[in-house]
């Protein structure tokens, strides 16, 4: 299975959302996991400093991996391919057929292949989303967010029609949620009515030990935090949707 986190605006919370779901697929529902880091700011590649590299993105789209001697994936790691600075070029990734066969193979390896994506309408984005079974938007409930949510939505429904009908689209991640602050209730409540209820997934609440997990480089379901449960629930319900498939 492939998912991309998808939101071409930035700080939304896309790599915060990868890195713990991918802890939570490996450490709670003992699956084999493999993050690609497409964005150059290599924000996932330095969360997950505890993953096995198998290598770059940047070779994913360049060589065929097919005749690399893979893999024999030991239960208690998870995998990376990680960003490199080449991955900023937008001009060397119009042709993506590598890429397409690579992340094929290695989803036949995996059982989930998890593609953290930069917020930029990119070549490296469309493709991503051309090859995954799920997709997922994470916003903040902030205008500046909200202003591109509509380009987005249209974006992926288009790929879904045109390239991907296989695509399922998981739903809009309200993420950084802070319940005491109305302005981010009454914006959400505004979009549902605008897109349906339908559309959305349990938000994620703003929570300091979400952000210090990632910034200290441990799996946020290792630590102490009394936020775990509550972050649990929701990743439950979103592992359940995807089974639904
Ligand atoms: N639930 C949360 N609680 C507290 N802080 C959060 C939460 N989610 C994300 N953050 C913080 O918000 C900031 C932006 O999050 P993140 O890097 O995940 O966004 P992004 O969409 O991947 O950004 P970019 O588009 O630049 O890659 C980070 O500093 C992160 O620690
Ligand atoms: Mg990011």
């Amino acid at each position: 299975m492939v998912l991309t986190v998808a939101n071409q605006k930035g700080g939304v919370g896309k790599t915060t959302f990868l890195v713990n779901f991918a802890n939570y697929l490996h450490e709670k529902q003992n699956k084999s996991v493999c993050i690609i880091d497409t964005d150059t700011q290599g924000n996932s590649s330095y969360s997950l400093s505890y993953a096995a590299i198998l290598g770059d993105t940047y070779s994913l789209f360049k060589n065929n991996i097919l005749s690399d001697k893979i893999l024999n994936i030991e239960k208690d790691k998870i995998y990376l391919y990680k960003s490199t600075i080449e991955l900023s070029d937008e001009g060397e990734f119009d042709d993506n057929s590598f890429y397409n066969d690579n992340i094929k193979y290695l989803s036949n390896i995996f059982d989930y292949i998890l593609i953290d994506t930069a917020p930029v309408l990119s070549n490296k984005l469309i493709n991503s989303l051309q090859i995954s079974d799920f997709v997922i938007t994470p916003i903040e409930l902030e205008i500046y967010s909200l202003q591109g949510l509509e380009l987005m939505l249209n974006t992926i429904f288009n790929i879904k029609k045109t390239y991907n009908q296989n695509m399922s689209f998981l739903g809009v991640l309200p993420s950084r949620v802070n319940t005491t602050n109305t302005r981010h209730l009454m914006t959400l409540n505004h979009l549902k009515e605008e897109y349906g209820q339908d559309l959305f997934l349990p938000y994620i609440k703003n929570r300091n030990h979400i952000a210090e997990a990632l910034t200290e480089q441990v799996s946020f379901f290792k630590t102490k935090s009394r936020y775990k449960k509550e972050l649990l629930i929701i990743f439950d319900f979103i592992y359940n949707k995807m089974q639904e498939k």
